[in-house]
């Protein structure tokens, strides 16, 4: 069965609302999902899981949140299979900094595929895009574990 651990930090539910559709999207794969909130407790070791995701809202001008940056320090490595997605507002600085933390987390973690950008919430037409992305991240997982 493959192990995923989806971490996410949300302060007003976007990100939330995102993470737990990847999640109900995997679970009817039958992967194995253990949903975490940023910040709320021990962190979950990622080293016992094949894949990780992150979500991050930004924050301050294309910021990565604080909670973020604590949590990936201390994650203290970079596991290998890491994806990423992000929920965002083009009105704080157009594309440019639109996502701009997600973007910043995957790069860092030297993700394979391209972090999901939402803006704002995800409900309405904005489902399909998170429907699509997780079936890339099924696909890249089942390749991950042939290799
Ligand atoms: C003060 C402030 C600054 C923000 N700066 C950015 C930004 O630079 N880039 C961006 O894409 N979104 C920015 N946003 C929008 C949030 O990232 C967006 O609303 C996000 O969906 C919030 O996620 P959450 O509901 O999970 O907390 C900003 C929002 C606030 C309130």
């Amino acid at each position: 069965m493959v192990r995923i651990l989806i971490c996410y930090a949300s302060l007003s539910g976007n990100t939330k609302e995102v993470a737990e559709m990847i999640q109900s999207r995997l679970v009817r794969e039958h992967f194995q999902i253990e949903l975490y909130r940023i910040d709320s407790g021990m962190i979950p070791d990622p080293s016992q899981y094949d894949a990780m995701i992150v979500g991050t809202y930004t924050w301050d001008k294309g910021s990565t949140p604080e909670e973020v940056k604590d949590f990936v320090y201390e994650i203290g490595y970079k596991p290998p299979n890491v994806f990423v997605f992000g929920t965002g507002d083009t009105q704080f600085g157009g594309d440019l900094l639109f996502c701009r933390a997600a973007e910043k987390i995957a790069k860092f973690y030297n993700s394979r595929y391209k972090p999901l950008k939402i803006e704002q919430s995800p409900r309405g037409s904005q489902e399909v895009r998170v429907i699509d992305w997780t079936e890339g991240v099924i696909e890249q997982c089942l390749h991950c574990l042939i290799k």
